[in-house]
Formats: C-alpha cells, sequence, structure tokens
C-alpha cells in the first residue's frame, strides 16, 4: 500500500472517531471517507508545532470543489491560511499570517485568531455586574484588548473534523475557567469552523456560562485580496451597510455616542477604495492613525455587513453576519517588521479586518447592546466570509 494511502486510511479512522465525538454516529455511518482527489471536499492534519510547555499544535487543512484551501491551527483556532482563486481561475492566500507557530507565539497582532472573551476594547480593564467590579489586564495602553494577556487567541482549542455533504468543517472547543483572564463564570465555547461548496467560511459560535459573566466573541482574520505580502490593500474598494458609528476617545474608547455616517470620510455606504480617504484629517482617522473603528449596522438577522472587491484579481468577500456591529480595522498598526506566511515583508496597511463583533467596551455602556451572558442562557452567533469574483 502506497504511504499516502496508508496515510489516508489512518485518517479516515482518525476523522471518524472525531465526527462520533462531534456529531454523532448517525452521521458518521453516512459518511463514506474522503479523499483530496477530483476536487471533493477533503480534510486532512499534520503536525504544526510544539508550544514550549510540550503541547504539539496541529494544523487542518480543508478542500472543497470550489478551489478553495484553508488551513486552520488548534493554536487560538487561527484561520492560518485562505487560498481563493481570482477571476482566472488562479489561487492565492489572501489572509495574512505566519509559517510557524513561534512567530505566532511571540508577535502575531492577532492574525486570523478567534478572539475572545471580549473581541476589541473594555476601558481601563474594568467592568461591574449586577454591583460587583471585575478587574481585567490592561494590555492596550489604560484599556483591556481582545480578552487581555492570554486571550482565546493564545489558547489551545480542540478540534473534531466533519463532513456534511459538500461541506467539510472543525467543531473547536475551548473551556475557559471561572476567573481566566479575570472574567467570572466558566465558559465553555465552541466555534464551528464550515468551508461550503459554494466557498463561503461559515464560523458558528456559541458559548454557555456557570455565573453571570460578558462575552463579545469574533474572527480576527486580516485579508488581502491580491494576496498575502503583495502590497497594500489601499486599492481595495469596500462598502459597509451602515450608517452609524461608535465614534472613540484618543484610547479608542467609544465616547457613547452613535452619530450618522453622513458627510465624514467614515462613510462607506457607496463602494469606495480604502485609500481615498484614510489620510483625511478627521479627528476620528487621525485618532485611529486610519480606520479601526466600529460601524453600527443596518437592518439585522443574519445579512450582508461588507462588500469588498479588489479590482486586479476580480476577488470579491462579502462578510456576512448577524451581529450589531463591524470593526473595520485598515492594518494601521503594521509596520513592515513581519515576515508573512509566503516570506515577505508585511507593510503599513497590507491588511484589513472586518471584526463583526458587539460594540467595544459594551460593558461600560448602558446604551449599547448587552454582551452579558447568564447561566442557563446560551450565547449564539454566525458570521460567514463568502468569496467570490468579478471580471
Ligand atoms: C483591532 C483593534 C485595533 C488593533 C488590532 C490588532 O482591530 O481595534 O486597534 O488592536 O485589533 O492590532
Amino acid at each position: 500500500m502506497p504511504s499516502n494511502t496508508l496515510t489516508r486510511t489512518r485518517l479516515a479512522i482518525v476523522f471518524t472517531v472525531g465526527f462520533a465525538a462531534a456529531l454523532g454516529p448517525a452521521l458518521v455511518a453516512a459518511t463514506p471517507a474522503w479523499s483530496a482527489e477530483g476536487g471533493r471536499p477533503s480534510i486532512s492534519k499534520k503536525h504544526f508545532g510544539t508550544l514550549a510547555g510540550g503541547e504539539k499544535i496541529d494544523v487542518y487543512t480543508l478542500r472543497n470543489s470550489g478551489g478553495m484551501r484553508v488551513k486552520i491551527l488548534t493554536y487560538g483556532g487561527i484561520l492560518q491560511s485562505i487560498e481563493v482563486p481570482d477571476s482566472r481561475g488562479r489561487p492565492a492566500n489572501v489572509t495574512l499570517g505566519f509559517d510557524n507557530l513561534s512567530d505566532y507565539v511571540k508577535k502575531s497582532p492577532y492574525f486570523g485568531c478567534i478572539t475572545g472573551r471580549y473581541a476589541n476594547r473594555i476601558a481601563k480593564g474594568r467592568f461591574t455586574l449586577d454591583g460587583k467590579t471585575y478587574r481585567l489586564a490592561t494590555n492596550d495602553g489604560p484599556n483591556h484588548l481582545h480578552g487581555g494577556a492570554k486571550g482565546f487567541d493564545k489558547r489551545v482549542w480542540k478540534a473534531d473534523p466533519f463532513r456534511r455533504g459538500g461541506s467539510v468543517g472543525l467543531v473547536m472547543t475551548y473551556t475557559s475557567p471561572n476567573g481566566e483572564e479575570g472574567y467570572p463564570g466558566t465558559l465553555r465555547t465552541r466555534v464551528v469552523y464550515t468551508l461550503t461548496g459554494d466557498n463561503r467560511i461559515r464560523m458558528d459560535y456559541r458559548a454557555t456560562t456557570s455565573r453571570p459573566t460578558v462575552v463579545n466573541l469574533t474572527n480576527h482574520a486580516y485579508f488581502n485580496l491580491r494576496g498575502e505580502g503583495n502590497g497594500r490593500i489601499l486599492g481595495h474598494e469596500l462598502q459597509i451597510n451602515a450608517s452609524r458609528y461608535t465614534p472613540v476617545d484618543k484610547t479608542l474608547i467609544p465616547t457613547g455616542k452613535t452619530p450618522g455616517l453622513g458627510g465624514t470620510p467614515l462613510d462607506f455606504r457607496a463602494p469606495t477604495a480604502i485609500g481615498d480617504r484614510i489620510d483625511n484629517k478627521h479627528q476620528q482617522i487621525t485618532r485611529g492613525g486610519g480606520y479601526d473603528h466600529n460601524y453600527v449596522l443596518d437592518g439585522r438577522g443574519l445579512r450582508t455587513a461588507a462588500t469588498v472587491v479588489e479590482p486586479d484579481s476580480g476577488r470579491v468577500l462579502k462578510v456576512i453576519t448577524d451581529q450589531p456591529g463591524l470593526q473595520f480595522y485598515s492594518g494601521n498598526f503594521l509596520d513592515g517588521t513581519l515576515r508573512g506566511t509566503g516570506g515577505r515583508l508585511y507593510p503599513k496597511r497590507s491588511g484589513f479586518a472586518l471584526e463583526s463583533q458587539h460594540f467595544p467596551d459594551s460593558p461600560n455602556h448602558a446604551n449599547f447592546p448587552s454582551t452579558v451572558l447568564r447561566p442557563g442562557d446560551v450565547y449564539r452567533t454566525t458570521t460567514i466570509y463568502a468569496f467570490s469574483t468579478v471580471s
């Protein structure tokens, strides 16, 4: 038996066990072993690296019939690589990342990770819930950012692969103990990544808690639809379905107001190149060093929040979400010192993030949609990165 066949056979056994755990035996019985051949959806696992404490980190490679290949790490639940065809069918990796574990541990500015327990900022690392004040790490000037010193982006997630029809995916789980990073309650967290046959990465989040707490989960992928390491993102045309936003103070904490975007250089209701107004002297843009703002999305339910078109490659990304907000971050803190997956340096603004979320600092703003989760309630949210092309 050739060794690759042997490997596949072993993988099929491993994954069948995984399915049983994640989805129950009924689905397993109907699920044949699959392979990467003939454009069929597939999933495989390899060792990616070992943490200083000895924990082994895996990388899963998911393929679909639409020409996409997505790599996901058990470290941080990181989307390490997203290969997508351009309008002529040529694939490129459109997300920023590293080719090794050590760079993720030591220097990652949240590339591709699951971000939590609270994505974005909490002012002065402090919030009060049911009369009790909780203190969190201040890891961003005076504020708490992206879950603290060791947030969900730096945790090891359990991964169970599955296949359903033309889709393949991973069920990622992590249990955050009561008090971790200062947050109350044991938080049982599940993020299901699904790569569909029609070139979507779907992320279904679920969490439950043992005590009242706050939660705000997102994915922090940086995109460059020209391909990572292939220049800046200033020519990408962005459209965001938001009429309002949450302006920030000097430390990027919302003031609490939600003014209209009309007449400001932050208004993306009509498709506009990211670079067109990025150096505008508007106070909000200078505060963010570019765009680093939460948009109050129009509408409710699962809807298109943003559409990005990259004219040279013809690649299109739609972000679809049920969340009330979307942080548009134009990669202002990238500074040309990080070397990415393909061996090239990442200059300022060579990637952008569109983080679906609740509004930053919601625990300290009673007028913002609530991020409180209580025992017995289930936190659920869905975000989809949908890829396509225009010619
Ligand atoms: C988010 C924040 C930014 C920055 C990046 C990571 O997008 O809003 O200010 O912290 O994450 O560098």
